[in-house]
């Protein structure tokens, strides 16, 4: 009876941390995920905006980027563990680019609010290098 208890006991404690530790390894993954996919549209709008000259658009596009970014970055100095679908061991070079992006996304809006098309086109492409250039360390 007592070995019965204790099996159910142990697979219930195996079984709800292997949830929680998925739902933890989900949401930090979610975490990337999310900030790639408002990325994505951000940046298809800004080129937009410069297809169609309209450099207003880039400041608002990138608001929810900003949000994100500040959930990963609060995530990075808790040393809360962010997952990476792939490469985790290159976490580190991981944040050194993303930093470098978003400096780089900084860039790109103050010269979208001062109408400066000569460098939102500089940046976009930049950006578009950058894009390319971390996905080739990642997705692999
Ligand atoms: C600092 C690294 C880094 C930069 C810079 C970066 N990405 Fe990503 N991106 C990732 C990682 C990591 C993933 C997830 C890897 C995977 O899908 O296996 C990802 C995935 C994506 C995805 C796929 C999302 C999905 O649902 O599968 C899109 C779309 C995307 N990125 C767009 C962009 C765009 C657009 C840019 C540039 C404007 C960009 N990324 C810049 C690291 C980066």
């Amino acid at each position: 009876m007592m070995t019965k208890i204790s099996f159910i006991v142990a697979f219930m404690i195996v079984f709800f941390t292997g949830i929680a530790y998925g739902y933890d390894k989900q949401e930090s993954q979610n975490l990337i995920m999310s900030e790639m996919v408002t990325l994505d549209k951000a940046f298809k709008t800004a080129i937009d905006a410069v297809l169609l000259n309209q450099l207003e658009r880039i400041a608002p596009a990138f608001e929810d980027v900003h949000k994100v970014r500040e959930q990963v970055e609060h995530a990075v100095k808790e040393r809360e563990k962010i997952v990476l679908p792939k490469n985790q061991s290159l976490f580190k070079v991981f944040v050194r680019l993303d930093n470098r992006f978003h400096h780089e996304v900084e860039i790109l809006v103050d010269a979208s609010k001062k109408k400066n098309m000569k460098a939102v086109q500089r940046q976009v492409s930049r950006l578009l290098n950058m894009c390319v250039r971390c996905h080739g360390l990642f997705r692999k």
